[in-house]
């Protein structure tokens, strides 16, 4: 029997190659790490492979003194190191023909006057037709303030009949209140239609790829449920420690830093439910059902239910590092965690009584993030599983970054007289398979919103539905539990072990 294909207009299948119409990126925080490292970079590749529209073009918002040519310079300046692709001079010097600085502070109306008056002119210029993508690159407690000028001056609009979209950097709020309130004030200014959250994991190939893998395939569906899955554990490990970024860590913690929108972006990308669709919202539909069936843990259960802990000083590839405490900007007796483990259960018919478990930390063994999928023993074992016999259950990993790609192990006879049995893997790799580089994730993303697709960006229901399972506990977590140690270079602590094996399973060694 054959797939049903495109009766359905949502099924149109994944984005065809396309090019955005003509416009202008604004970037606000553009003196920043991330506009120089990331987003620069990622919109000189877009360029360099074609994608970008005519008349494509950039201007900076920021209150150093600094004008279009001093900005260009200093863009350039980061390029051979960040652009994955190098940097020719012909082209960057094409690229940076557009490429324009907006001196002024966030909270002056004068300019976002200049910037209006700005964006008018290059529309005439350059052809750019009105349409803007306005990006917050800036500290947090900036957006409000940003978001509120930008509706002051008309700029939540476009003149013209272009389109004016807004992405938002992470984090997006530090708890469900505050995530609340930001939605409030972004939708007295802007529609959700024009709000781009964005989450960086969504525009990793192997990200999207789980949906691929998932909905594409026909084997893999029928078993990927409570009948023949044991349990899921989801791992984001770091080598790197706080990096100087003590300051911002210890306000955020491994939980808000990367369990409330990474680690969750993987949870509920591995446990919805096929979508109508592959559109924006169908996706994001299936995506906050999943999340709204993840059964909450009260603040009074985070004792049975997390794990938190902070790195002391040890050794991470052959080289000593110190603790956490000791790290600049970190408060001598801070609790922030720099490890969380967490098992949730999601309750509906595919997953109840599945444990998934995820754990993200710093100064790991090393830097590795995958889902594992652990399947459910043989019914019955016909072979002992003695000394020699080494039966392991079927684990599916899809193992997201470094050595992108997929891989099953299942237990295999060891070739000779006797019945040996040992566990083997399947291995699918990207750069074996296709053996071209992965684009940059901010390069999928960026495009996409200057192609009007939201379906890698989060939804306003989609961030509160995540931080309303975080928050508790946080909340919990300022009476309740002890926060354990563990030696940098190792995967965590004793008690994090102890965590997973109450439930009768293991982390994986990775
Ligand atoms: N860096 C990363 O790798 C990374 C990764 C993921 C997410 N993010 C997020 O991306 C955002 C930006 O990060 P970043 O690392 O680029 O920050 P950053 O290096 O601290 O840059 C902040 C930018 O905001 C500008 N700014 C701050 N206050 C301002 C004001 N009152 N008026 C005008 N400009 C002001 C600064 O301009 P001046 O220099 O002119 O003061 C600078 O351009 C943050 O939300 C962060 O959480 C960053």
């Amino acid at each position: 029997m054959e797939a049903t294909t495109a009766t359905n207009p949502l099924r149109t299948g994944l984005r065809m190659q396309r090019t955005p119409e003509p416009c202008t990126v604004v970037i606000f925080g553009s003196t920043g790490d991330l506009t120089h490292r990331k987003l620069v970079p990622a919109l000189y590749n877009l360029q360099r492979e074609r994608l970008l529209p005519p008349g494509f073009s950039i201007v900076g918002f920021a209150r150093r003194d600094w004008d279009d040519a001093y900005f260009r310079e200093s863009l350039r300046k980061e390029m051979e190191q960040y652009s994955r692709s190098g940097v020719q001079d012909s082209l960057w010097e094409s690229f940076a023909e557009g490429i324009f600085f907006n001196r002024s502070s966030f909270d002056d109306p004068a300019g976002y006057q200049e910037l209006a008056r700005r964006l008018n002119e290059i529309d005439e210029q350059r052809g750019t037709g009105g349409n803007r993508l306005l990006y917050l690159s800036t500290p947090p407690g900036a957006y409000v303030d940003i978001i509120q000028q930008l509706g002051a001056a008309g700029l939540n609009r476009s003149p013209n009949g272009g389109w004016t979209r807004i992405i938002i950097e992470k984090p997006f709020g530090r708890d469900l209140a505050s995530a609340q309130a930001l939605n409030a004030e972004i939708h007295k200014v802007f529609d959700e239609s024009q709000v781009y959250r964005i989450d960086h994991y969504l525009g990793k190939e192997t990200v999207q790829n789980i949906m691929v893998f998932r909905f594409a395939n026909g084997i893999f569906e029928p078993i990927w449920n409570r009948r023949y899955v044991d349990h899921v554990q989801i791992t984001v490990a770091e080598n790197i420690g706080v990096e100087g970024r003590g300051n911002y860590y210890e306000r955020a913690g491994a939980m808000r830093d990367m369990v409330q929108n990474h680690l969750m972006q993987l949870l509920t990308l591995t446990a919805m439910e096929p979508p109508v669709g592959y559109d924006a919202d169908a996706v994001r539909d299936e995506k906050v059902k999943a999340l709204r069936a993840i059964r909450p843990i009260a603040p009074a259960e985070v004792d049975r239910y997390t794990v938190r802990s902070q790195y002391a000083g040890g050794t991470v590839n052959g080289q000593a590092v110190p603790g956490y405490l000791e790290e600049a900007g970190v408060a001598v007796d801070s609790r922030t965690e720099s490890y969380v483990a967490i098992q949730f259960f999601i309750e509906n018919w595919r997953w109840a009584g599945v444990p998934f478990f995820l754990r993200t930390a710093k100064r790991m063994p090393k830097r590795v993030s995958e889902i594992a999928i652990q399947f459910r023993s043989a019914p019955l074992m016909l072979f002992d599983s003695g000394p020699q016999n080494n039966i392991e259950p079927n684990v599916l990993t899809i193992k997201v970054q470094p050595d992108e790609g997929i891989s099953l192990k299942f237990g295999s006879k060891v070739p000779g007289q006797v019945s040996q049995i040992r566990p083997v893997t399947m291995d699918f790799r990207y750069n074996a398979s296709f053996g071209v580089e992965s684009p940059e994730a901010y390069e999928r993303l960026q495009l996409d919103a200057m192609l009007g697709d939201s379906t890698l960006f989060t939804r306003s229901d989609e961030v509160e539905a995540s931080w309303s399972l975080i928050t508790p506990i946080h909340q919990g977590w300022e009476t309740a539990q002890a926060l354990s140690t563990y030696e940098a270079g190792t995967w965590g602590s004793q008690a994090a072990d102890e965590f997973i094996e109450r439930t009768g399973r293991k982390w994986r060694r990775l």
